[in-house]
C-alpha cells in the first residue's frame, strides 16, 4: 500500500485452518458406512471411541449414511446404549451451536446388538441388523475391536466370515496389545491374516494420532531450518518422556501381564523415535512413509539390559494423603516385579544418527503429567561468549522442545543477550503455545484416527513388518528382564522417579531435560 509516499506492507493475518489435503466427499456416492465397536461396554469405546465419533459427527466429517452399532455381551437394549453412551459425549467445538440437537441426532444412529464374541449366529444376527440400516446401499463396514487381545481373533473370525461386507470395504482395527513379545506377536499376525488381508488391518497406536506427533513431518520437512540440523554433526542427543502422575488405577490386571515397556516405549514412544529419525520418505503416502519408518527400526541396535532401568512405585503419603503402592491394587500380586517405571538407550546404527543416544524414559505416578520429544543440540564450538558465562562455564546449548501433551507447545531454548549495558546472557525461548496461537480445540488423536481408517488411509496405522521390528528390539530384554526376575527400583508415588535413570543418562553424558 502507498500512502503518503511511504509503502507499507498490510499486516498478513495467519489463516488458522490448514490446507486440507485430504479432502474427500462420502457424500458423492450413495454408498454407507457402519462402524461395529466391538466391546461397546468398556471403558474405552465409553472414554474415547463413541466420544470421537461424535466429534466427527459434529464435524461434518461422517458420510451422510452412517450407522454406528455397539456389540458385547452385556445385555442392553438400544436405550440403554445411547443412554450410556450419552454420558461421555461432549461438545468440545462449540457450546452453543445446537450442541443437544446434534447429540439426538447422532444417538438415533447408534444401535447396540448383544453377542459372543466367538459367536458366528450372533455376528450373522448383527450382521442382519446393519442390513436393516444399509437399505440397499453399498455397505462398507468397520469394526473396532476394542477388547481384550485373547478375544481378538475369535472376534475377527467371526466378523469375516458372518459380517463382512458384500460389495464395499470391510475394515478392522485393532487395538493395541498387539502380543507380549516376537513370538507372540507374530502369532497374532498369522492368525488374524487367516481372515483378513493386511490392507484390512488397522493396528491403532493412538499416540500416532497425537496433533504434535503429526505435526513432527511437517516440522521436519516443510521447515529449511530444521532438517540440516537434524543428525549427528548437531544434535547432541534425543529424548522421548513420557509421565503420568497417577498410577495403574483399575487397569493393573492388565498392566501386570505387560508392564510399561510393552505399555507404552515398544510402541507410543517408539513409533515418535521412528518418525522423529526416518530418512525424508519418497511421497506422503502411508507406503512410503511407513518404509521409512521400518528403515529406521531395523537400523536400530539390539538393546542391553545394561542400557535398561525399571521401577515400580511405592506407597507415599503427602500432605496427610496416602499414595498406594503398585501392589496395593487388589488384581496385582504382592510380589510382582513388573515395571511401572522404565528408561532406556537405544541407538541407530545409520549414517545421520552413529553415536546419538536417543533416551526414552517412561512411567507411572511420577510428579507430573507429560509427553515431550527433547532435541539437544550440540554446544557451539569456540563459543566468544563462554567468558560472560563465568570461568570454565560454557553458553548453555540450544534445546528443541516439542510437548506433545499437555500445552501442546514448541519451544527453542536460546541464549540471548539481556538487554542493559552489560554483556550478560539468558536462556530464553522462541515459543509456540498452541493454545496462544491456535483458537480451535485440538481434535482427540481418536477423532484423526477413526476418520483415516474410514477414509482408507493407513499412515498413522502400523504395519506388520512395522511390528515386527519394534518387537524385535525390546524382546531380548524383556525376555533377560523376566528370566533374571529383574528387582526394578522402588520409587514413591509423585516422585520424579528411580534415580537410576540419572545414572543411565550420564553415561551418556546426557542430563534429563
Ligand atoms: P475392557 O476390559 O473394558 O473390555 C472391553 C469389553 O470387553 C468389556 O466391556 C467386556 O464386555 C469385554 N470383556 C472384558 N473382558 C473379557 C473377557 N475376559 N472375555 C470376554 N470379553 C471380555 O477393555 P478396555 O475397554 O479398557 O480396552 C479395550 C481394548 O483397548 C483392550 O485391548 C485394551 O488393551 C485397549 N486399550 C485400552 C485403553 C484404555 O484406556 N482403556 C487404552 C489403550 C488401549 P462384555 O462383558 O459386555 O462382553
Ligand atoms: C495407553 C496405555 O496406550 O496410553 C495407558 O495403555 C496410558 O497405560 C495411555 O495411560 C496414555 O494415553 P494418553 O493419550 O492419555 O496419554
Amino acid at each position: 500500500i502507498l500512502k503518503d509516499g511511504i509503502l507499507s506492507v498490510p499486516p498478513v493475518t495467519p489463516p488458522e485452518e490448514s490446507i486440507d489435503v485430504a479432502s474427500f466427499d462420502f457424500n458423492k456416492d450413495k454408498s454407507t458406512v457402519s462402524i461395529t465397536v466391538v466391546g461397546a461396554s468398556g471403558d474405552l469405546a465409553k472414554k474415547k471411541i463413541f466420544p470421537a465419533l461424535f466429534a466427527l459427527y459434529y464435524e461434518g466429517c461422517l458420510p451422510e449414511h452412517f450407522t454406528i452399532f455397539g456389540y458385547a455381551r452385556s445385555k442392553m437394549t438400544d436405550a440403554e446404549l445411547r443412554t450410556m453412551v450419552s454420558k461421555t459425549l461432549t461438545c468440545r467445538i462449540d457450546q452453543r451451536e445446537n450442541c443437544g440437537e446434534k447429540m439426538d441426532h447422532f444417538l438415533e444412529r447408534c444401535f447396540y446388538h448383544p453377542g459372543q464374541y466367538d459367536s458366528p449366529e450372533n455376528f450373522l444376527e448383527l450382521d442382519k441388523k446393519l442390513k436393516e440400516h444399509e437399505a440397499g446401499r453399498v455397505a462398507n463396514r468397520l469394526f473396532y475391536l476394542s477388547i481384550p487381545p485373547n478375544i481378538f481373533i475369535d472376534a475377527v473370525k467371526c466378523a469375516s466370515s458372518s459380517a463382512s461386507s458384500a460389495k464395499g470395504w470391510t475394515r478392522v482395527i485393532v487395538e493395541k496389545p498387539f502380543g507380549r513379545d516376537s513370538e507372540s506377536s507374530s502369532a497374532l499376525t498369522r492368525s488374524l491374516k487367516q481372515y483378513l488381508d493386511e490392507d484390512q488391518i488397522f493396528r491403532i497406536d493412538h499416540y500416532l494420532g497425537k496433533e504434535l506427533v503429526e505435526n513432527l513431518s511437517v516440522l521436519r520437512f516443510s521447515n529449511l531450518i530444521f532438517e540440516p540440523l537434524w543428525s549427528r554433526q548437531y544434535i547432541r542427543n534425543v529424548q522421548f518422556i513420557f509421565a503420568e502422575d497417577f498410577g495403574t488405577e483399575g487397569r493393573g490386571g492388565y498392566f501386570d501381564n505387560y508392564g510399561i515397556i510393552r505399555d507404552i516405549m515398544q510402541n507410543h514412544l517408539l513409533q515418535i523415535l521412528a518418525l522423529f529419525a526416518m530418512e525424508t520418505p519418497v511421497s506422503l503416502d502411508a507406503e512410503d512413509i511407513r518404509n521409512e519408518k521400518v528403515k529406521v527400526l531395523r537400523s536400530m541396535r539390539p538393546l542391553r539390559l545394561d542400557d535398561v532401568v525399571t521401577g515400580q512405585y511405592k506407597s507415599h503419603t503427602r500432605g496427610g494423603v496416602k499414595y498406594p503402592a503398585y501392589i496395593d491394587d487388589k488384581t496385582v500380586p504382592n510380589d510382582s516385579l513388573t515395571p511401572t517405571f522404565a528408561a532406556a538407550a537405544l541407538f541407530i546404527d545409520n549414517a545421520r544418527w552413529d553415536g546419538v543416544p536417543f533416551l526414552m524414559k517412561a512411567g507411572k505416578a511420577l510428579h507430573d503429567r507429560r509427553t515431550e520429544i527433547r532435541v539437544q543440540f550440540r554446544h557451539v564450538p569456540g563459543n566468544l561468549y563462554n567468558k560472560n558465562i563465568g570461568p570454565g562455564l560454557d553458553v548453555a546449548t540450544n534445546e528443541l522442545v516439542i510437548r506433545v501433551q499437555p500445552d501442546e507447545a514448541i519451544y527453542l531454548k536460546i541464549n540471548n543477550k539481556v538487554p542493559g549495558l552489560g554483556m550478560r546472557l539468558d536462556r530464553s525461548n522462541l515459543n509456540l503455545l498452541y493454545a496462544a496461537r491456535y483458537s480451535k480445540e485440538i481434535p482427540d488423536a481418536y477423532e484423526r484416527l477413526l476418520l483415516d481408517a474410514i477414509e482408507g488411509e493407513r499412515r498413522l496405522f502400523i504395519r506388520s513388518d512395522e511390528l515386527d521390528a519394534a518387537w524385535s528390539l525390546f524382546t531380548p530384554v524383556l525376555k533377560e528382564l523376566d528370566d533374571k526376575k529383574i528387582v526394578p527400583e522402588y520409587y514413591p508415588y509423585g516422585s520424579r522417579g528411580p534415580v537410576g535413570s540419572h545414572y543411565l543418562a550420564a553415561r551418556y553424558k546426557v542430563q534429563w531435560g
